[in-house]
Formats: structure tokens, sequence, C-alpha cells
């Protein structure tokens, strides 16, 4: 496990920040390579602007057409170093303004001046010239227009046709540096250089982005820097420099969740090892890693040495082998925490994700590539398996899942649909999706609800305090209980069978609200049915039985099955282990709660879950509990390291 760059070649195109830059890539055991991609361009140094400001005087410009806010302010700003700013404006409220969207009306309004065409939303050039062929012809008309970071040639192209003269007003904040050595020599050694190959280019800015393009572009060398950009891990310090690589025809390896220069690097020491190594096996496999997803990688054949699933310190630890550290995964590890993974939701609901195979895929296998966890848990929710039964789901926002039609009634059991796991296939095909990408040495969980916690769900109609009109059901009306319990047990061993066929390694069985129960309602209501489930299961691949809130019923619980007892934070897991057993392996526990102090506190509530686990073989460490949807994503990965840190065995 690296967390550092290990010496490798990382450059920087960052140019006010280099020094700081090359302190944090030295810090992060990095060899920086810096190279200034961009120049601050003094404001009276905007030829254009000072042009156009000119012509305006001089009544040349008929029409002035804003196409960005920032831009326009720009253009002020430049003119203001050599003209007087109100005749500037006098001579501007004598011709046409068009400005394109709110952002340039603001940066009008801010000299007191209202834009004579408006156009509609969505503000894009057509209903600008949609506008203007209603309400101003623009045939021999002189036409200002105002552009920032890029110009537009179809616009420009159909003002032309309409008859116009056009007179674009480019206002540039950055410039090319001065010296242009280093970046070129930059450009080159990400090329091939003969000082060492680079593993890695961090973005800071958009602007960048272009700027290196430009110079590459310039030395006739555009098409084999983006070539030599596939065996190069890129990060990207957010979405607006992110926004940018794509545009250029790359992929982003990495962007942290906070926006920051020291995050970026910090993070990209952390994971960039393995995702450098995964992107060029993928390179060497043929994968075009420029335009890639994480479903696209392809490992090597397992034939030649290479690591295989028998590797997994995940598995064997189910196995109660050795293992040279203590694996981990987190429940809820792909999640709201994540910026990536909130950024794919705000284009699908949760149900659509997880039906949509390819999305399940990419979030389990994003969770893995940010984290450096052990195992990955296949996207999916342990509600799905009602829909097939007939039920209507839905995750409502703030609320969380709700069920319209619940199971109250003997009548309401009996109407349920006959179990076709045919239905959830697109688990399945998320499930062969992620194997196939994923590292074959880290394992792939499958998992469900178990009977009680879903039934608990399909007859409360959502989440529930005290569980109300389950526990009715239940001592009310025990042959309907039991007749619904074994109902859900019938599909879910179909339903986890089934994904263990198209690749899960191991399940996980769900009872996260079973600790409500008493140990002999458990036994009596609850574990005959857990039983038949779990021996129904193809015992190939290890079964995880979790619960939360009664560490009481974990005897009851081991005896129901499982090679591993998932225990929360309620539990002492010395205690625990010793009261279940050594022929059976746990996971767990830390109290998910820690993970909002500090690295220090998380540091050593581990060290005391590994100390209770005393290195005894078949300890999985996790939380005790799933990640909360506001809980800082560093110190996820915080918990991560200080497993496989404090761990190691050498
Ligand atoms: O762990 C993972 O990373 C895999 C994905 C996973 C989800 N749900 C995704 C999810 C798993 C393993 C589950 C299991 C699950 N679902 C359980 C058992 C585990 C536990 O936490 O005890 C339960 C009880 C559910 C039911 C469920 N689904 C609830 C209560 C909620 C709402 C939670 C909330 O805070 O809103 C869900 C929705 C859900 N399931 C989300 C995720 C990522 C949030 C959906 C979103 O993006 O809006």
């Amino acid at each position: 496990m690296s967390v550092d760059f290990e010496g490798l070649r990382v450059v920087s195109f960052e140019s006010r920040k280099a020094s700081e830059m090359a302190e944090l890539i030295r810090a992060a055991g990095g060899t920086p390579v810096i190279a200034p991609s961009m120049r601050e361009i003094p404001l009276e140094q905007n030829s254009e602007a000072l042009t156009f400001a000119k012509l305006l005087l001089a009544g040349w410009i008929d029409v002035l057409i804003l196409t960005t806010g920032v831009g326009t302010r720009l253009l002020v700003k430049s003119v203001s170093t050599k003209y007087d700013t109100r005749d500037f404006v006098d001579a501007l409220n004598k011709i046409k303004i068009a400005a394109l969207g709110p952002k340039s009306v603001a940066a009008l309004w801010e000299m007191n001046i209202a834009p004579t065409i408006l156009v509609p939303r969505p503000y894009t050039w057509s209903d600008l010239l949609a506008t203007f062929d209603e309400q101003y012809r623009v045939d021999n008309k002189r036409v200002a227009v105002q552009e920032y970071g890029q110009s537009n040639p179809e616009l420009v192209q159909a003002l032309e046709d309409r008859g116009a003269q056009i007179l674009p007003v480019p206002v540039y904040r950055w410039g090319l540096p001065e010296d242009l050595g280093p970046l070129r020599r930059a450009i080159r050694d990400i090329i091939g250089g003969d000082s060492g190959r680079v593993g890695f280019a961090l973005f800071t800015s958009a602007t960048q982005v272009r700027h290196v393009f430009q110079v590459a572009k310039m030395d006739g060398l555009e098409g084999k820097l983006r070539e030599a950009f596939k065996e190069v891990c890129i990060g990207s310090v957010g979405p607006v420099a992110s926004r940018a690589i794509t545009e250029q025809g790359l992929t982003v390896d990495y962007e942290p969740d906070m926006p920051k220069m020291a995050h970026l690097v910090r993070e990209m020491a952390r994971r960039g090892g393995d995702l450098l190594d995964k992107k060029r096996t993928a390179s060497e496999n043929r994968v075009d890693t420029n335009q890639w997803r994480r479903i696209d990688m392809v490992w090597q054949p397992s034939t030649d040495g290479h690591p295989t699933i028998k590797d997994s310190v995940f598995m064997k630890a189910c196995r109660r082998e050795e293992t040279p550290y203590t694996p981990i995964w987190i429940m809820r590890q792909a999640g709201r925490y994540q910026r990536e993974y909130l950024r794919i939701r705000k284009k699908v609901t949760m149900l659509a994700l997880c039906k949509t195979p390819e999305l399940a895929a990419e979030v389990t296998l994003m969770a893995v590539d940010r984290l450096g966890v052990d195992a990955a848990i296949i996207f999916a929710d342990i509600l799905l398996v009602t829909e097939p039964m007939g039920l209507n789901l839905e995750f409502v926002k703030g609320e969380g899942p709700v069920i319209y039609n619940p199971v109250r009634t003997r009548a309401d059991v009996d109407r349920l649909n006959k179990p076709d796991v045919n239905e959830l296939a697109y688990v399945f095909d998320a499930l062969k999706i992620t194997r196939r990408a994923l590292r074959p040495d880290i394992a792939l969980i499958g998992f469900a609800g178990a009977p009680f916690t879903i039934a608990s769900y399909m007859i409360e109609g959502g989440k529930s305090d005290h569980y109300v009109k389950t526990k009715t059901m239940m001592y009310r009306d025990q042959a309907t209980w039991h007749a619904l319990m074994e109902h859900l047990t019938k599909i879910l061993i179909d339903y986890l069978n089934g994904q263990i066929a198209a690749g899960a390694d191991a399940v996980q069985l769900f009872d996260s609200w079973v600790g409500s129960l008493s140990p002999d309602d458990y036994r009596q209501f609850v574990m005959p049915h857990v039983k038949r489930l779990i021996d129904g299961l193809d015992r190939s691949a290890p079964v995880i039985h979790f619960s939360t809130g009664n560490p009481a019923l974990l005897t009851l619980m081991k005896d129901a099955g499982g090679d591993v007892i998932g225990l929360d934070w309620r539990s002492d897991l010395a205690v625990a282990w010793s009261i279940l057993g050594d022929d059976v392996a746990v996971m767990g526990n830390m109290d998910p709660i820690v993970l909002y102090s500090s690295p220090q506190e998380i540091r050593a509530h581990v060290q005391a879950i590994l100390d209770k686990a005393a290195g005894r073989p078949g300890h999985i460490f996790n939380l005790g509990h799933g990640v909360l949807p506001d809980m800082p994503p560093e110190h996820v990965a915080e918990l991560v390291d200080a497993v496989h840190e404090l761990s190691a065995r050498s």
C-alpha cells in the first residue's frame, strides 16, 4: 500500500503557486516537474478591448453582443485603463446592446446600462439570432462580439451570413507565460523524455488545460501528447478543470471532493499508484484510456502469475486465514458523502441508478478507486426485491424508502407475486460488469436484506421507530407472519444465489433492524427463516451475517448461520468474538460517528479495535453501520489508511 508518489515524476502546470505546489508534491514523496502555463495579462494590455473602445467612441459600432459576465467586466476594466468611463458609458448608451444570459445583463447593470435587445432563455446563440431576426436587422451593421476564453465561430458566421460586419473583441485574463521553456520541456517529458517517465499530471485550472494543448499544438505535438496521456494519471482540482480536460478528449482519473490544491496532491499521492498501475495495464490491454469509464477496464489474463481472487485479503479473512494486514470495506462506501456520487445522482433517481447496470457498476468501482478498500459492494438496495413482489417502492428525498402499498393483512401477503428473481437481472448484470472491471484480487460483495428487515419496510411502508405494525402482525397473526417470512426467504435464496452466479465473491445479509427483537422472539419468529435462507445458499461464497442494535442476539445469529458475523459498535469486539467462538470470522465495528472527529481520534479508535482483535485471523474491519451523507470524505479515507497501516504485519 503506497500512500505517496514513491519518487515518481509529478507535473504541475501551476504558475502563481508554482513553488507551493512543488513543496506539496515533494512532501508527498514525488519529484515535482513544475511547468508554469499561465500569465496574468495586465488590463492595459488587452489591445482588442482598447481598439473596440476607440471605434465605439468614434461612432463606428452599431451593435455590441456581450457573451459572458466575467468577460464584460474585464472589457470595462481594460477600457477604463485608457478612456474615461463616463464617455464609454455614454457611447454604449447610443448603440444596440444584446446580452447573452443573466450574468452579462448583471455586468451591464453595474454601469447602469440596460440591454436594448433581450435574449430569451436558454440564452443560446440561436436564441440571440432569432431575437435579432425579429427585432433588429443586422445587415450592413457593424457588430462587435465580446468573447472570453473562446470564440464562437458559428455565431460569427451566422451574423456574417445576415450581412453584418463583425468585430471580434476577445478579452483575456490569462496569456501564455513569457518563458515557454519549462512548459515545452514538460510536454516533451510527458510524451517520453529522457529524464524519466512522468507518472502524474495535475491540473489546477481550466486555462492550464487549454494552454498546455495550445503550446503542444504550436510545436506540432498535440496528437503525441494526447496519446501519451493514455499512460499518465491525470488529476484535476475540481469540476471546471475536469470539464476542460474532458473537452480535450481525455479522462480525469482523480478529482478530490474538496476543490483545493493540497487535497488534490494528497489524495493523488494516496490513490495515484493504484490508479496509474490500472491505467497502464488498461492501456497495454488496448483500452483507450483517454475515453474510458471504470467499467471498460481490462485486466491481464489470470494465468501468468498475476493476482487473482485467491489472493484477496478480504476473502482470506472470511475463511479465517492469516493475512498481511486487516482488510477493510465500509458499509455505504459509495454514497452521498462523495461529490462524484452526488454528481451522478443529480442526473438520475436512486432507483434508476440501481436499474442501470453500467451506472451501478461505475459507482461501485468508483468507491474502490477513491478509497482503496479491500472489497467492493455492489451498488443496489435491500428493498429492490419488493418490486417484483408487486410493491410500489420509491426513495423519497429526505424521507428514505417509501412503499405505497404496504402489506398488512393475510390477503395482502397472499396477493404478493410469486417471486421471479429475473426481474432483478439488472443487479446480476451490474455484478457481471463490476466483476470484470474490478481488480482481480479485490472481492466483490453481493447482498440482500434479511427477511425481518425487509418485512419491516413492507409492513410499515417505510422507516419506523418502534416497528409497531410489524410486531403487531408478528404477535397477533403468527400464521400470516410466517407466511410472509417464508415468501421472502424463497425469493432471497434465489436472489443471492443469482448474485453469486453473476460474480459475487461473498454475500452479506443485512438484518439491520432485527435488533429491535428480544432473543426469545428472534428465536421464534426470525431464526428458522434465516437459517433456511443461509442453508439454501451456494456456500462457495462466504456469507456475512450482519445486524445492529442488540448484542444479545449474536450467538443466535451465529446459530442461524454465516461465515462472518457483522458487529455494530455496541458490542465489545473481544467479548463478542470470545462468545461467538473461534470458528467464525467477525466484521466491524467502529462507531461511524467517530468519523466526524479528527484523524487522531479515528486512529485511536482503529487501534483500540485492532487490539481487541489481537491479530487473530478472521477479522474484517468495517464501521458498525453505514457512512452518513455528511461525513467528511477525507476522514473515511483516513479510516482506510489507519486500518491498513496499524494492522500491517511484517
Ligand atoms: O453499502 C453500499 O455502498 C452499497 C449500497 C447499499 C445501499 N443500501 C445504497 C443506498 C446498501 C448495502 C444498502 C442496504 C440498505 N438499504 C439497508 C441495510 C444497510 C443499513 O444501512 O442498515 C437498508 C436498511 C436500506 C434501506 C434504505 N435505502 C434506506 C433506509 C435508505 C435511505 C437512507 C437515507 O439516508 O436516505 C435507502 C436509500 C439508499 N440506499 C441510498 C443509498 C446510497 C441513498 C440514496 C440516495 O442517493 O439518495
